[in-house]
């Protein structure tokens, strides 16, 4: 019932970007004027008036001393560009550049907008989005540009989130691979596409921090993790925005939901958050920071509140963090009417004063809530709100408009949008970021050897779910502009590989839905198969991303039931899950041998499986998430905090037989610890780890303090740790070597283990290969009691490990009187 309840939601918002105005299907011819560039058109307005010399150097103010600044934003003469051109613009122009629209679609409860012609020609917006086709984007920019007063181009935005043609896996599956280098070629793969169709700009990455397996939006982001959430932030803005964000094949990236969306309480979406600074600042923080620090240049504020602050009008998060301490010069975008939103959130009996309260606070831009059309023009003229705040506003959205290049080039080359699509490296960068995030979590013994991988000719498979040949659902819940005819579903690949005899497909159940006939089908195919691979999970664009959250996290509707009926056959059974998110599967765990988490892979999602079932690739994904074994234990996260009665040495499995097992921090029926670790994963073959080695056992806190510095990317080594890790099996494989690291006896309690470093390594059978790590004084550093980032006297626990729950350790002290 429920995911009925939520699915139109869902569906609309994957609607948002197949809608637009039949009106600019017509192809439009390109006229003599639109030959010549905006800058033409600015030149000839900057010389006919009369205040040009004035209106560029009296506005012109010192630049601040940025910690994050983007050189393309900072690049000489775009800020003499920016100031000569608000010296022309009227405040009707100057808010036109605030507004926002999704291209087609009503903006705002009531408003009925849709004449995106006409709001082009007046200037009365400054960016549009949802249109995905390179001719449809050049016949609105050609309005912009050669009808608008000032041809001040517009900025194409799209929510490219895993692929724009091509689809990868879903981000969760992209961070499953712990290889941003990875990561960041399907960024760039992504831009090349997006860009070659006349987007600029992707509301992407989505940096939230997510720690509820109910919240569906995990499927999005990077997991739990801040260290790896900033690893794979950076990667997503490299990949975007290129070498230079002029190369007219880079989009403006846009970390996402500033802050703490994915905090939201018992993982409902859009629900509030209670974090406290510490928690804000050490947790939910660093990955935004990284995204900006390596150089995005938009920011979107999030539907939250956060402390009871919705966070589209909190100038704490907007303005303090963001503008005074992190120096950020690009804009913020509100999220889809999130301005609007602060009417039922509380803060706003109308629509002016949400407006006014979230430009205050510190969103330059209103994404479809019409709010800022309607209401900064009488807010400006009753005094409410400084013009020069409003010049402030436009000022950074121009900053990157100019730093795209959008001035000089405001057109796409439609004749090039075809061929740019799906490139043979593109799937092939598809097929390997699959294969690398899948996770394979169980491999049990099958006649004495583990079930995977698969002979190369295992005899007849019963091939069975909903998820085994269902192209639509492999795209994940941020579709892009992906097509089903573009995937490879399992069922394709696998019958490739056997032939069609050896393949017996049987669908068992729909993902909500199903019948006992429909069972019992899929159980008469298993009983004449020698194996089975079950293919089962969540539909990702019902159940997955946003307004898909989940109470119950086991397989829906009647997959538990074909799943337990096909084992209890005694056959091999291999399983294969698609989800958004881990699912809470004890039986599943406990019975079947053979289990990969497969996310949503994207378009090369069958031969991806089919490399790794039958061993032409290893498993090296690794979890990125804590697996709860069930619903009640979270949020759960590695990284918590010890508590005052840890539950440490005590056999949680029953409950507690006396006051000295009950009195403890735990569940009295469920183990503390996940199904499966943050960073777990199994491989075909198995590693040794051993002989952690620091370079020294004893550091000066108050030294490394001094070291530290605002860019993670600037910072020197000041310790180096290594271990061996052997191969100890027959097969090459890659393993993700990560480094945790405690402290204690600081200011504030920090948590039994962080991550502060991870490397992928490849190793021949036999081999052993010592692993090193350089740390910088950051992987020291904490948000201390007086709220202050930096290295305190402490102990120190350094582990280099397989998973946040193994791995051999070492110790050093960091000195200087203590707190
Ligand atoms: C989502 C954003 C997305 C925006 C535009 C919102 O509903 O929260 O992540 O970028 O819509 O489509």
């Amino acid at each position: 019932m429920g995911f009925f309840a939520g699915s139109w939601l869902v569906l609309s918002s994957s609607l948002r970007i197949r809608t637009g105005p039949s009106r600019f299907l017509r192809s439009c011819r390109r006229s003599a004027l639109a030959a010549f560039s905006p800058s033409f058109f600015l030149l000839i307005a900057l010389l006919l008036s009369p205040g040009y010399a004035f209106s560029q150097t009296s506005s012109a103010r010192p630049s601040p001393d940025p910690v994050i600044n983007n050189p393309d934003l900072s690049a000489p003469g775009v800020e003499q560009k920016v100031d000569a051109l608000l010296g022309r613009m009227n405040l009707e122009e100057k808010i036109g550049q605030l507004v926002q629209y999704s291209v087609g679609q009503p903006t705002g409860p009531g408003t009925g907008r849709t004449g995106d012609n006409d709001m082009i020609e007046k200037g009365e917006v400054g960016s549009l989005f949802n249109v995905t086709d390179a001719a449809k984007v050049n016949a609105l920019q050609r309005i912009a540009i050669e009808k608008s007063r000032l041809h001040i181009p517009l900025i194409f935005g799209l929510d490219v989130i895993h692929g724009f043609r091509t689809t990868f896996p879903i981000p969760l599956g992209l961070s499953a691979t712990w290889d941003p280098a990875l990561v960041q070629q399907a960024a760039r793969v992504a831009a090349r596409e997006a860009s070659a169709s006349g987007v600029r700009w992707a509301f992407s990455p989505m940096v939230d921090i997510a720690r509820d397996a109910r919240w569906g939006r995990m499927a999005e982001g990077a997991g739990e993790d801040p260290f790896l959430g900033s690893a794979m932030a950076r990667a997503f803005v490299r990949g975007y925005q290129g070498e230079t964000l002029g190369a007219p094949d880079s989009l403006a990236a846009c970390p996402k939901h500033f802050v703490g969306y994915g905090a939201a309480e018992g993982g409902r979406d859009y629900n509030s958050a209670e974090i406290s600074q510490h928690t804000l600042r050490q947790i939910y923080l660093p990955p935004f920071h990284a995204a900006l620090d390596a150089g995005a240049v938009t920011l979107m504020s999030s539907f939250n509140a956060l402390d009871g602050v919705p966070a589209s009008a909190n100038p704490f998060t907007l303005t303090d963090i963001l503008r005074n301490e992190w120096g950020f010069q690009g804009f913020v975008v509100s999220d889809w009417s999130s301005i609007g939103e602060l009417i039922p959130h509380g803060i706003a009996n109308d629509g002016a004063t949400a407006a006014k309260k979230a430009f205050l606070a510190g969103v330059d831009m209103d994404m479809v809530s019409n709010l800022y059309h309607e209401n900064l023009l009488n807010l400006v003229r009753s005094g409410q709100i400084p013009e020069p705040r409003i010049d402030e506003a436009v000022r950074r959205i121009l900053r990157v408009k100019f730093a795209l290049g959008l001035f000089d080039h405001p057109y796409t080359d439609e004749s090039k949008q075809a061929a740019a699509m799906l490139q043979p490296d593109s799937i092939a960068l598809a097929r390997k970021t699959a294969e690398e995030s899948f996770v394979l979590l169980r491999n049990s013994p099958v006649e004495n050897h583990p079930l995977l991988p698969l002979p190369s000719k295992p005899g007849t498979v019963a091939l069975i779910g909903p998820a085994a040949d269902d192209p639509g659902n492999m795209l994940g819940c941020w579709q892009g502009m992906g097509r089903p005819q573009d995937v490879i579903t399992l069922k394709t690949a696998l019958t490739e590989k056997l032939g069609a005899d050896h393949v017996r497909y049987a669908r068992g159940s729909g993902y909500l839905h199903g019948s006992n006939a429909d069972i019992a089908a899929a159980v008469e195919a298993a009983t004449q198969s020698d194996l089975v691979i079950l293919a089962l999970g969540e539909n990702a664009p019902e159940m997955t991303g946003e307004a898909a959250s989940r109470a119950h996290l086991g397989l829906p509707g009647h997959q538990e039931k074909l799943l337990e009926e096909v084992v209890a056959l005694g056959k091999p059974v291999v399983l294969i899950l698609f989800s958004g998110r881990p699912l809470t599967l004890p039986w599943a765990f406990g019975h079947v041998p053979a289990v990969l988490a497969a996310w949503f892979p994207g378009v090369q999602a069958g031969p991806a499986l089919t490399d790794i079932l039958f061993g032409e690739a290893n498993p090296s994904g690794r979890l990125t998430v804590s697996w709860p074994r069930s619903v009640g234990q979270e949020p759960l996260y590695y990284d918590a905090l010890n508590t005052g009665r840890p539950a440490d040495g005590v056999d949680l499995n029953h409950p507690p037989t006396d006051s000295k097992e009950k009195f403890l921090s735990r569940y009295i029926d469920e183990p503390n610890s996940p199904q499966f670790p943050f960073g777990f994963g199994l491989s075909y073959t198995e590693f040794r780890y051993g002989n952690v080695e620091l370079s020294t056992n004893k550091l000066s806190a108050a030294q490394l303090a001094s070291q530290l510095s605002p860019s993670a990317q600037e910072s020197n080594p000041v310790l180096t740790v290594s271990a061996d890790v052997t191969n100890t099996g027959t097969r090459a494989a890659e393993e993700v070597v990560q480094l945790y690291v405690r402290l204690q006896g600081t200011s504030v309690a920090l948590p039994v283990r962080a991550l502060k470093g991870f490397q992928r390594v490849s190793l021949s059978p036999g081999e052993t290969r010592k692993v090193t790590f350089q740390l910088g004084p950051e992987a020291f550093a904490f948000w201390n009691i007086n709220n202050q980032f930096t290295v305190e006297p402490a102990h120190v626990t350094i582990w280099i490990a397989p998973d946040s729950a193994h791995g051999q350790s070492a110790t050093l002290d960091l000195t200087g009187p203590m707190n």
